[in-house]
Parts: C-alpha cells; sequence; structure tokens
C-alpha cells in the first residue's frame, strides 16, 4: 500500500486508511475519533498532586522500513515540520532498501558506590570470590524475572577516585527481558548493599540503576542510492558530500553535536512519548553515549562512498525502551500506539526507534546543507503562527499561505494577515 500524499488527507481519512490497512480495530479507529485520553481518574493513580489532563498532538508517520518490515509509527509531538520530516527521510531511504537495525545487547546495569573502603585489595578479592553468590541474592529479590527468562548476568567492579575520595563502585548487568528494568535493577541492588557493605568493610553510598545503558546498545543503518536525494544527480552528489561533512562537523564542535543530536531525539522523543516509554532515560542514555570517549560528538555517522554513489549512515545508541510496564497499560493512546506498530517486543521497538532517529538526522542534514532549514520548517511552522496570531482553524490555511509569501514570517505578519482575511 502506499501512503503518497497522506498528509493531504483529512484526520477521519487518515483514521480510515490505518483501519484498513489492518493496523486499528474499529474500537481503537473511534477511540482516535472521538478523542478518546487517559481517564482522569487513573491519571491521578499515577502522579501526584494531579490536577488534570495535558494535551499534545498524536501524529503517524505513515511509513518506514525497518529490517524489510514496513510501519506506521506514531508520534507525539508539538513542533512542526518533526513529522513531515521523518517521513520524508523514511520515503527516501525507502527507495533504497529501508533501514537495518541490529540490537547489539539488551542488559540493564546498575550500581552500589562503596566508600570509605579499609582495604581496597582485600575487598575486591572478596567481590571476586562471591561474584557467584552475589548473583544470587539479586535474583533472589526479583524471582518473577527468572520466570521470564531474564535475570542476573554478571558481577563487575572499578575503582573511581575523585576529590580525594575512593569509590569501589560494584556494577551489576541485568537481562530484564521485556521491562525497562528499573524496579527490577534497584529491588537487585538495594538487596545487594547492605552485603557489599559487609563484604568490603566499606560504606554504601547508593544502590541505583544507571541511565548510562551500554548494555542496551542498538545500531540502525541505512544504504541510500545517492540519485534519490535530488532529481539532478550533480545535486545530489554534492548534498551527499555535504552530509557525510556534516556529520563530521558534529563529531569536531559541541554547538553543533548538541542541535545535531536535538535533531535526533525529536523522531526519538515522539515515539518514546507515544508509547509510554521514559524518554527522559533514553535522552540521558543518548547524551551521556555521546560523551563515551570524553568528548562529546554527534551520535549519528554519514559516509559518502563516490565510487558507488551510496549515502551510508549508521546510527548507534542505548535504547533500553519496554514494551511492557510502566504507564503502558493504562493509558489508551499509548496502547493505540502498540496496535499500529503492530505489538513489537521490545527488541523490534528499538529497533523501529533508532531508525526513526536516523531518518530524522538525514531529513534535516539534507535540509541544512541545501536549502537551509527554515524552508521546510517555517512553511510548517506558519500555521502555528496563524493559530498564535488567532486564525479560526478555517482561517489557518489562508493565513498560513499567505505568511509564506510575506517578506517576514512572524507573528506581527501573520496578525496583520489576519486582520485582513
Ligand atoms: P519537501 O521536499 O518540500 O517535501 O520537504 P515534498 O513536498 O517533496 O514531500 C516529500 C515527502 O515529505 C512527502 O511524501 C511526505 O512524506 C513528506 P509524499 O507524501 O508527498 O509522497 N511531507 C510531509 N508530511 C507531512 N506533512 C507535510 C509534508 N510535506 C512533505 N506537510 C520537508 C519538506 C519539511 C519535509 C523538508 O524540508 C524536511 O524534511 N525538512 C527538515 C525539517 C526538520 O528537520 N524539522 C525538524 C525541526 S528543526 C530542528 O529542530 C532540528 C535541527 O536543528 C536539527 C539539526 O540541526 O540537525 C534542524
Amino acid at each position: 500500500m502506499t501512503f503518497s500524499g497522506f498528509y493531504k488527507k483529512t484526520r477521519e481519512e487518515r483514521i480510515t486508511i490505518l483501519k484498513e490497512a489492518g493496523l486499528l480495530s474499529q474500537e481503537s479507529a473511534s477511540s482516535l475519533i472521538n478523542k478518546e485520553l487517559l481517564n482522569v481518574d487513573i491519571a491521578g493513580q499515577m502522579v501526584e498532586n494531579h490536577l488534570s489532563l495535558f494535551a499534545l498532538p498524536y501524529s503517524i508517520l505513515p511509513q518506514i522500513m525497518v529490517n524489510n518490515k514496513t510501519y506506521s509509527v506514531p508520534m507525539v509531538t508539538e513542533e512542526p515540520s518533526v513529522v513531515a520530516a521523518a517521513s520524508n527521510a523514511s520515503k527516501i531511504v525507502m527507495q533504497s532498501g529501508g533501514f537495518t537495525s541490529q540490537i547489539l545487547k539488551r542488559e540493564m546495569i546498575g550500581q552500589v558506590a562503596l566508600y570509605d573502603v579499609e582495604d581496597m585489595e582485600l575487598a575486591t578479592k572478596s567481590i571476586d570470590l562471591k561474584k557467584d553468590y552475589l548473583l544470587q541474592v539479586a535474583n533472589a529479590a526479583h524471582p518473577s524475572i527468572l520466570k521470564r527468562g531474564g535475570g542476573a548476568r554478571e558481577i563487575s567492579w572499578e575503582i573511581k577516585s575523585e576529590s580525594g575520595l575512593d569509590f569501589l563502585v560494584v556494577y551489576l548487568s541485568v537481562d530484564v527481558q521485556e521491562a525497562m528494568g528499573a524496579n527490577i535493577l534497584n529491588n537487585m541492588l538495594e538487596a545487594l548493599k547492605a552485603i557489599l557493605e559487609e563484604l568490603t568493610s566499606a560504606t554504601a553510598l547508593m544502590a541505583i540503576l544507571s541511565n548510562h545503558a551500554t548494555n542496551s546498545l542498538v545500531r540502525a543503518s541505512c544504504k541510500i542510492e545517492v540519485g534519490t536525494l535530488d532529481t539532478d544527480l550533480e545535486q545530489a552528489r554534492k548534498i551527499a558530500r555535504k552530509i557525510e561533512v556534516a556529520s563530521i562537523f558534529a563529531k569536531a564542535d559541541i554547538y553543533r553535536a548538541a542541535t545535531h543530536n536535538k535533531g535526533i531525539f525529536n523522531g526519538i522523543d515522539a515515539i518514546l512519548i507515544a508509547s509510554g516509554n521514559d524518554w527522559r532515560a533514553i535522552e540521558a542514555a543518548g547524551h551521556s553515549y555521546a560523551a563515551k570517549d570524553g568528548k562529546y560528538k554527534g551520535l549519528s555517522t554519514w559516509i559518502y562512498d563516490k565510487e558507488n554513489d551510496i549515502l551510508h549512515g549508521e546510527l548507534t545508541l542505548p535504547m533500553p525502551v519496554a514494551s511492557v510496564g510502566g504507564s503502558i497499560g493504562l493509558n489508551p493512546s499509548v496502547k493505540i500506539c502498540h496496535e499500529i506498530l503492530g505489538k513489537p517486543k521490545a527488541k523490534e521497538l528499538a529497533a523501529i526507534i533508532t531508525s526513526l532517529g536516523l531518518a530524522q538526522n538525514l531529513a534535516a542534514l539534507k535540509a541544512l546543507v541545501s536549502k537551509g532549514i527554515q524552508a521546510g520548517h517555517m512553511k510548517l511552522q506558519a500555521k502555528s503562527l496563524a493559530l498564535l496570531a488567532g486564525a479560526k482553524t478555517d482561517q489557518v490555511e489562508e493565513v498560513a499561505d499567505k505568511l509564506r509569501q510575506a517578506k517576514h514570517m512572524n507573528l506581527e505578519t501573520a496578525q496583520k494577515i489576519l486582520i485582513e482575511v
């Protein structure tokens, strides 16, 4: 099925298309049409000092191909042009066979930090000798994960020194299966804390999951036939080379790296929110991974192979997402997101999300090194400006059209146009 021009349909037509494509049940389609949201009483049980509900636009990237399978991806974002950009780049990459994504590992790491260690050598030897026992203690603290095929896998330690203090840090790596794993890890680590204190004759400072999730890495890559980047092949080649240079620049300059990675997270955050995942955790994981070499760098790499006219893209980052737990079973919009995606398991979801991040990066870089970001972004921003100026929904298109032709596209111009309309 082709989704070309999907964005020109009405909201109701889009929902019908998804239903006819078998991605939405009748019940979920009606729920979207009727804008059914999280029940307010359930919301009140989820958080503290609750007042009401907070709304954001719930959109769809019509088609992205990952590991030879196509997905429609729900995206929650307030920012104009993010969904259009992701759709645009996914369409380009699909012409060259889509994205390939590999799960490099899927375990979560937690740590018990010890200090005031009486004898570091003795303490570390004691940990090494008792590794099997410590793993058993960890597993006994959260036995349900063993039944699901997961459990504590590895114990290691490192000595870290700062401001005259020596820390003995004990790391636990756990296979958390479909969960994000924070509760599993924290239960296990808290069970280990007192035992480690005794074993090492040290003081335990804290026991907590780490969001520097280096045992949960996912790689997405794509090979784009350069001719698909522009109708003019020479122009397409220039764009490919500039995208390569832009990815090198994002590794050279921290000011650029932060923006480059923000662009990647435009897409990643949008699906994380839609799928009920903890986007703060994934943001923290992505940014700490970007600084893993001691310097904060752009997360993606683009290489232009001139001989074969292929642009290679790659994005590797931690993606410890969940397909169960948290708010996933409580929020109807989140349930619909998983339904539209075909109820993927955590690893498949991580592959889709990482590919979307790379698509989002491609769209931004392609725009930046060719027409500039404002052409596409501001074209779509015009509607938000029209609304901000006070345009009614039936006036938005007309005001936005005039605004796009105006010399200065800003709120003041939008307000002037609205008076004329
Ligand atoms: P275009 O070339 O004018 O688009 O791009 P087109 O009309 O040729 O359409 C191509 C495809 O784009 C369409 O295929 C759609 O998939 C999609 P079709 O359906 O026609 O077969 N598309 C749309 N989808 C939904 N709604 C729309 C729409 N228009 C096109 N209205 C486009 C226009 C905006 C897509 C392009 O200029 C673009 O990708 N720009 C990048 C914009 C961007 O990255 N925005 C993110 C916000 S800016 C930011 O925060 C990040 C940044 O700072 C990061 C960084 O610096 O790295 C930039």
